[in-house]
């Protein structure tokens, strides 16, 4: 089984990015641990990061046509602006998990609202990296009925 994990702008620079709100971790560090988990699970994963919109959108488009059973999905900013990313993702058919590493509940209210989340099927916010493991760790479990 594929999963493909997307994560939108500015994720490329975790580590250095407000680490007070985003960690220590940088990116690669979180998908090395995610590719290892998805290898003891069976699932083949890809990572993916974009700072551009019609790129992830792209690369959603081709996840509906290549097998792809589920997208793990930190939007970032375009969360909370992109009806375009919301549509592609209603034109994707299999399971989508939208992660945040930070709790945008507790934050500026232009973050309460997600586009995503109209179509999420789980949603895990604030866990910080943990988050992507809960994601995987639950399609994995599901996967095995
Ligand atoms: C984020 C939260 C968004 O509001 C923000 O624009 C990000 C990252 C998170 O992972 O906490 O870039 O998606």
């Amino acid at each position: 089984r594929k999963v493909l994990v997307l994560h939108g702008p500015n994720l490329n620079l975790l580590g250095t990015r407000q680490p007070e709100i985003y960690g220590h971790e940088t990116l690669e560090d979180i998908n090395n641990q995610l590719y290892r988990v998805a290898e003891r699970g069976n699932w083949e994963l890809t990572c993916r990061q974009s700072n551009h919109e019609g790129e992830l959108i792209d690369l959603i488009q081709a996840a509906r046509l290549d097998g792809t059973a589920a997208i793990i999905i930190n939007p970032a900013a375009y969360t909370h602006t992109s009806v375009a990313i919301l549509d592609a993702l209603n034109a994707f058919e299999g399971t989508v998990i939208e992660v945040h590493l930070s709790n945008v509940h507790k934050r500026e209210s232009f973050r309460h609202h997600s586009y995503v989340s109209l179509r999420a099927d789980g949603v895990v916010a604030g866990l910080g990296k943990q988050g992507y493991h809960a994601a995987l760790d639950a399609l994995i479990e599901a996967a095995k009925g």
